[in-house]
């Protein structure tokens, strides 16, 4: 498919930012058929926002609100009005630890993907990496999908396995995966971006404006 322009990202993160950077990376180099355009972070110091500063990507901490989990509903309406203010086509999660629901995912259906570090449907929750060493899996990974109201349960847009080698702790491991991810999702939001993501069995709705 050609593309007409780069489709537009808006980041969400609440950590380091590692798969941000690698995207952002990506997006410098020529030919990059996506470009971040806006990277939101619900905590104040996070990395991510640092790293976006940094690449002269615009950059904010929004309060996530008064809950734990999730975004309150003040705080979830003033991150859609960034984003649709940011002219964002796609919102790409990269380490954000809130679960978006309702609204926010009726606003940008289909138009939302996360990265987990797991080959789902195995694994999903916190601290992915973890179960699979200690489940003894021989083989774990990392999937990007979209986001769904389920929590890690939306469809698969791209995987890649990592081994579980003998002596791997927990931080070895995840290590070895978040590498793997590194290379997964600037490839994996390309593949949107160019429209050759195809879904097998479960409904999206493809949205390459
Ligand atoms: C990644 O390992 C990803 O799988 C998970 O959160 C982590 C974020 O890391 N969803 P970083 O902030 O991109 O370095």
């Amino acid at each position: 498919m050609t593309v007409d322009r780069p489709l537009r990202l808006g980041v969400l993160g609440s950590g380091k930012g590692s798969n941000f950077a690698a995207i952002a990376d990506a997006a410098a180099l020529p030919g990059y058929p996506a470009q971040p355009v806006l990277v939101m972070a619900d905590i104040p110091d996070a990395g991510i926002l640092k790293l976006a500063e940094s690449r002269g990507i615009p950059a904010r901490y929004l309060p996530p609100g008064r809950f734990r989990t999730k975004l309150d509903e003040e705080a979830e309406a003033a991150y859609v009005a960034a984003l649709q203010a940011a002219q964002v086509d796609l919102v790409v999660l990269a380490g954000f630890m809130r679960i978006l629901k309702g609204e926010f995912l009726r606003l940008f259906a289909g138009r939302v993907v996360n990265i987990h570090p797991s080959l789902l449907p195995c694994f999903p929750g916190l601290a992915a990496w973890k179960q699979a060493l200690d489940y003894g899996v021989k083989v774990t990974g990392c999937t990007v999908h979209y986001v769904d109201q389920g929590v890690d349960t939306g469809p698969i847009i791209a995987q890649r396995a990592v081994p579980v080698l003998d002596g791997d702790t927990a931080e070895s491991l995840h290590a070895r995966i978040q590498e793997a991810e590194r290379a997964l999702y600037p490839a994996a939001v390309a593949g949107i971006a160019r429209g050759e993501i195809a879904v097998k069995g479960r409904a999206t709705t493809g949205f390459r404006p």
